[in-house]
């Protein structure tokens, strides 16, 4: 078992004052210093953006981010911060990152950090088509915590399919946030249909990192490999801006033990709430 890993993490909420992760300075100091003890080097700041936070800016988080890097520095921590943003998916989403309004991660114009509605799920194969024309990928962010999939978590592998790639949070797979979303995050881990492990930290007591944790359960789960991989590798891929292997780990779907008769849910978040025809041609 490797000791001492080094993770990257790809969304957390340590800008200070703006959004709901931390508050203040003195919050985000404390949090990257938890966040270094844990094993974390570096960290995409990703303030929510869209949605309810339609009023965060682009600028303000690169300002946010800038600022916290100073206080790191003279505060000794060593860990490096690069701006980013969890983005509510909205119809107007492709459009607003290619106008630079909305941020990409680390700021890199490579890899998108998508959030859906908490309660529902819809196909996301015309925003990641969308996207993709314009030479972006979408990262879904916590697809174990959304009522849909977890209702219907094949649909996962639809969207890997679609070019999606899905990030799975720290806490999920140790339980932090109840059995429902922990079974979903352990069948991606045990299907390899995951691509990151990230903390969505907000702070450091009830919404922490993790990373340590979600890395020792998936060696228990899998191997150390896969834990390297969706931890440590591919996360330091997006943060340098690289391209991240995506596709489906198996040549085909090998278990669809949650495939559900062709009228039920499934078929029906094709068609129904935001799917085709939001993100034009
Ligand atoms: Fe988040």
């Amino acid at each position: 078992m490797n000791s001492r890993p080094i993770f990257t993490d790809i969304h957390c909420h340590i800008v200070p004052g703006i959004d709901d992760g931390s508050a203040n300075l003195a919050e985000s100091i404390a949090m990257a210093h938890v966040a270094e003890a844990d094993g974390t080097k570096s960290l995409i700041a990703t303030p929510h953006q869209l949605g309810t936070n339609c009023h965060v800016t682009a600028e303000a988080i690169r300002q946010g981010v800038t600022g916290l890097q100073k206080a790191l520095n003279a505060d000794g921590i060593s860990v490096s911060v690069l701006p980013g943003a969890d983005v509510r998916i909205e119809p107007e989403l492709p459009k607003l990152v290619k106008q630079g309004k909305v941020l990409t991660l680390a700021d890199r114009g490579k890899h998108v950090l998508l959030e859906l509605p908490h309660e529902t799920y819809f196909s996301l194969a015309p925003l990641l088509a969308a996207l993709a024309r314009q030479g972006l990928v979408g990262i879904l962010s916590h697809p174990e915590r959304n009522r849909g999939i977890i209702k219907n978590p094949d649909v996962m592998w639809d969207v890997v399919e679609a070019g999606g790639l899905l990030q799975i949070t720290a806490g999920s797979l140790t339980g932090a946030f109840g059995r429902s979303p922990q079974k979903i995050a352990e069948l991606c881990v045990e299907e390899r249909l995951i691509h990151f492990i990230a903390s969505d930290a907000h702070d450091t007591k009830n919404r922490p990192f993790g990373m340590r944790g979600a890395y020792d359960t998936i060696i228990e789960m899998a191997d150390e490999g896969l834990a390297n991989l969706v931890c440590c590798e591919n996360p330091a891929r997006v943060f340098e801006g690289k391209d991240v292997k995506g596709g489906l780990a198996a040549k085909k779907r090998s278990t669809r033990r949650f495939r559900q008769s062709d009228n039920t849910s499934r078929g029906k978040s094709r068609k129904d709430g935001f799917g085709f025809g939001w993100f034009g041609q």
